[in-house]
């Protein structure tokens, strides 16, 4: 059994193609694997704010030396980041706009690229600054 994540990112809904392949693909495997746990984002409905001074501050603070308004705005990065984590397999519907990925996606990405959770930093290693974890 493995966790699927569906998203879908854009703010069209019937008219929008990206969500049409997506539910496709999910649709299909569903049927062939039913026991697959299924978890959906809609964030072209739902936009992920873009991140804060507070979020950047938080972010680069241990957890135990952070102020209250730092957690608050690391709460849905970090929800974001544990559905992230939790997945195996993405499923992303990303539209296309202007060369390059839709704002409210973009915006997703920067919640959930997180030192410490989602990459790991280096200052030692010039070649290579940052790792995957
Ligand atoms: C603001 C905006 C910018 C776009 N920019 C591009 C582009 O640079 N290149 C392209 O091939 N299509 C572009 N498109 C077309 C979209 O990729 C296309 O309409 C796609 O179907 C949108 O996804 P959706 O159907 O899921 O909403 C753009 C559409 C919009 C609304």
């Amino acid at each position: 059994m493995i966790n699927l994540l569906h998203l879908d990112a854009s703010p069209r809904g019937e008219r929008s193609h990206t969500r049409r392949l997506t539910a496709e693909f999910v649709g299909e495997w569903r049927k062939a694997y039913p026991l697959d746990a299924v978890t959906y984002r809609d964030i072209g409905r739902n936009p992920i704010p873009h991140v804060t001074e507070d979020w950047i501050a938080g972010a680069f603070t241990p957890s135990e030396r952070r102020t209250g308004s730092m957690r608050a705005a690391l709460r849905l990065s970090d929800e974001l980041v544990d559905e992230f984590l939790t997945a195996d397999l993405i499923v992303a519907g990303i539209p296309f706009y202007n060369f390059g990925m839709p704002s409210g996606f973009k915006a997703y990405i920067d919640q959930i690229v997180r030192v410490g959770r989602t990459f790991s930093f280096n200052p030692d290693n010039k070649k290579a600054p940052f790792q995957p974890l």
